[in-house]
């Protein structure tokens, strides 16, 4: 119980425009520098997973910290993308934006071969990925959503890998070396660091389809 705090308007309330001008501010970041992020920093951003509504409360979000072994995965992820990439390409009813991307990763990873330690468009050379798994999805997301705000207000960037969702699904090797269990699946994968590009302005949005009844 020693971490039940108990209520006091100075430091649990947020004034609502600055919170939007927080959010509308958000942007992904794909540029990070080399410094390492702190541990309490890192254990700040699982705590907002930690305290994130669950459904039924059921509190079955885990995470992976992924520091000294980004490389390897990377490989593993690389490589499954470079031959899912030749399934896609040889099968004619490939929709073009898939095809685009089958291209993608096939240059990714001819990048890798030709130098390991070079551009890296799957993880950007951040140094610290957190994967969010859960049995749940909405589970999963709503916690991530949550991090990526801590993230923010810590002074770090992240952006969610897809690439690494996509290629989980195609080699199961993938899953164990992330520790996977039977009854979860990964949600999100943050790439996480310090940024080394900043944001003048928020972006505009395409209106919004809304349904009143
Ligand atoms: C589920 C999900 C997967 C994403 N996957 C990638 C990715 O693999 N690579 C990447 O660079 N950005 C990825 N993004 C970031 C989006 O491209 C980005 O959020 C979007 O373009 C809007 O830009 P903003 O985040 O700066 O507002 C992903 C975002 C989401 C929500």
């Amino acid at each position: 119980m020693n971490e039940v705090k108990e209520y006091n308007a100075k430091e649990f309330s947020v004034n609502p425009d600055v919170l939007m001008n927080f959010m509308k501010f958000r942007r992904s970041v794909r540029l990070f520098s080399t410094k390492n992020v702190e541990e309490e920093k890192i254990d700040k951003i699982i705590e907002a997973g930690k305290f994130t509504q669950t459904s039924g409360n059921l509190q079955d979000v885990s995470y992976v910290i992924i520091k000294d072994k980004i490389q390897e995965l990377r490989k593993m992820v690389l490589q499954t993308l470079n031959s899912q990439a030749d399934n896609l390409l040889y099968d004619e009813t490939t929709p073009s934006q898939i095809r685009m991307y089958a291209n993608m990763w096939k240059d990714m990873y001819g990048n890798f071969v030709e130098n390991p330690a070079g551009e890296d468009k799957l993880f950007s050379k951040a140094q610290l990925l957190i994967v969010i798994k859960s049995n749940n999805i909405v589970n999963g997301a709503l916690a991530a959503s949550k991090m990526e705000l801590m993230i923010n207000a810590l002074g770090l960037g992240t952006y969610f890998s897809g690439f690494l969702s996509r290629a989980v699904k195609f080699n199961p090797e993938i899953g164990k070396f992330l520790q996977i269990g039977d009854n979860e699946e990964l949600v999100a994968c943050m790439v996480i660091g310090y940024p080394k590009v900043h944001y003048k302005r928020t972006v505009s949005r395409k209106d919004v389809n809304i349904t009143r009844l």
